[in-house]
């Protein structure tokens, strides 16, 4: 068996194809020149996606708090409360591309109905008791969050955007690394590991889908992750 933090490295190495892969798709989408109405679509959906993390997170510490770890309680309740930060930071970049106040409970009605391309949806349908799930999908979902919002600010246009964003990129890089520290609680066996890395191929797959439905299909980085992944990445 590997050491853990030799296996976690190996983890990480392995979520580079796809972080490559989905900031080459987000500067393709802002330098496309969205419209108005295309970007409203965008930023609702990523809105939609902050309400989430923030919902999600919350029923996982929740779950995590009666077993006394409080390291990991403080961890969690410090990205609840990021989480929705962000919220009210893209729910304000949508009121100015639109000019109107945001109408949240349409925005989540509207996003339950045909939202199904969002990372915390993933995070929504995993077992809240399993640890290992949640702390993989931060390892990995919200690593992929810091470097695509970091690329979204060095590309868009909107100097509004690129400074909200460049803010939000720094939270995400941190919610990465609390999953690094529930990672190294909890790979403790071989089996572990084996299951990590299934655990991750999934969450992988899943947040390249979200990748190419949020922004746009680009060959370049569809080729990335066929050679770091394998030929299930072909087609989506
Ligand atoms: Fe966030
Ligand atoms: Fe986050």
């Amino acid at each position: 068996m590997r050491g853990n933090n030799e296996f976690i490295n190996q983890l990480e190495r392995g979520n580079e194809a796809l972080f490559k892969a989905s900031e080459m798709q987000v500067e393709a989408f802002f330098k496309s020149n969205p419209s108005t109405e295309a970007l409203v679509e965008h930023f609702s959906g990523r809105c939609a996606n902050e309400y989430l993390n923030m919902v999600e997170v919350a029923k996982n510490l929740l779950e995590i708090a009666p077993s006394g770890d409080r390291k990991m309680i403080k961890l969690l309740a410090r990205q609840v409360q990021d989480e929705a930060e962000h919220f009210e930071m893209v729910a304000k970049v949508l009121e100015r591309l639109t000019g109107k106040p945001l109408d949240v409970q349409a925005l989540l009605a509207a996003e339950g109905k045909g939202g199904g391309a969002k990372g915390a949806r993933i995070l929504e349908s995993m077992d809240k008791d399993d640890r290992l799930a949640l702390h993989l999908y931060q390892f990995i979902a919200e690593g992929r969050a810091h470097r695509v919002w970091q690329r979204m600010a060095e590309v868009c246009a909107d100097p509004m955007i690129a400074d909200t964003y460049g803010k939000i990129a720094q939270d995400e890089k941190t919610h990465r690394e609390f999953g690094r520290v529930g990672l190294e609680q909890l790979i403790k066996t071989e089996a572990d590991q084996k299951r990590a890395s299934d655990l991750a191929d999934k969450i992988r797959y899943e947040l390249y889908a979200v990748s190419c439905m949020n922004c746009v299909e680009v060959p370049e980085a569809r080729e990335l992750c066929v050679e770091a992944y394998g030929a299930a990445y072909l087609k989506h």
